[in-house]
């Protein structure tokens, strides 16, 4: 797959069955034969329909990810999936840092630093999520924020493949998008840390997500810094998901 692509990334989170997914997958095919995409598709099922959508995602060309792991590689963890088990049922990156999980799940940054690494050592990629809340872009606090959790999060990182998402938290699910100007901003600084810090940095892919939709994500991919885009509500419909990767 051409990495210089744009990537469209589809975070169900807890959303859809099994047989949903399927529907899915079947309702994409259809309109990928109607209308091709020239960028690189991704989508994030529940581990529950991973091992299932498998074959259905590698036909279509769409890459298959995770939306969590464990950071230890085995062992006594009850209701914990290894990044050894999602490789092995054909997962290529796996979502580490979603605000979700830091806010609801208390994952810190110890924590994500160790989850990062377990995913590159099992031979997958991480996609890392940043992003501020309202009270700290009010507090004009944004950029520190996200400097900060690059800079605790990816401390001694070991690989050279790497996909950052910049999430503003506010953004997420409330229909409040940020602007392709804030976007770019906040790209711009991570693109700037990540050249700093990594030898490879220039090539790190730098998705948005928040409440991105088929109407407003042509104006954010278009900003040259967004390297595509991590959707949550909109990839839900496989419609919707194809307008966002059509866009
Ligand atoms: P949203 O979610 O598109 O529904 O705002 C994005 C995300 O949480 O990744």
């Amino acid at each position: 797959m051409n990495p210089d692509l744009q990537i469209i990334a589809g975070n169900w989170k807890m959303n859809l069955t099994l047989s949903q997914g399927r529907e899915f997958l079947a309702a994409l095919r259809g309109l990928l034969a109607t209308g091709a995409v020239r960028r690189r598709l991704m989508l994030a099922p529940n581990f529950t329909l991973l091992s299932g959508l498998a074959a259905a995602c590698r036909e279509l060309g769409v890459v298959l990810a995770a939306q969590n792991c464990a950071a230890a590689p085995a062992g006594a963890y009850t209701g914990e999936t290894s990044t050894a088990m999602l490789r092995d049922v054909g997962v290529e990156y796996v979502i580490v840092g979603h605000s979700e999980r830091r806010r609801l799940f208390g994952e810190d940054d110890a924590t994500l630093r160790a989850k990062a690494r377990a995913v590159v050592e099992s031979g997958m990629t991480p996609i890392f999520c940043v992003g501020e809340t309202l009270e700290q872009r009010q507090a004009q606090e944004a950029l520190r924020v996200v400097m900060r959790q690059l800079e605790f999060g990816l401390e001694g990182y070991p690989a050279e493949r790497l996909v950052v998402a910049y999430e503003p938290v506010w953004a997420i699910g409330t229909g409040r998008t940020a602007t392709p100007e804030d976007a770019r901003k906040m790209h711009t600084a991570i693109r700037n840390f990540l050249v700093r810090r990594f030898s490879f940095g220039s090539e790190v892919p730098i998705l948005y997500g928040g409440s991105a939709k088929p109407d407003n994500a042509a104006a954010l991919l278009a900003e040259p810094e967004i390297g595509g885009l991590l959707v949550g509500g909109a990839s839900l419909a496989a419609e919707s998901f194809w307008r966002i990767a059509r866009a």
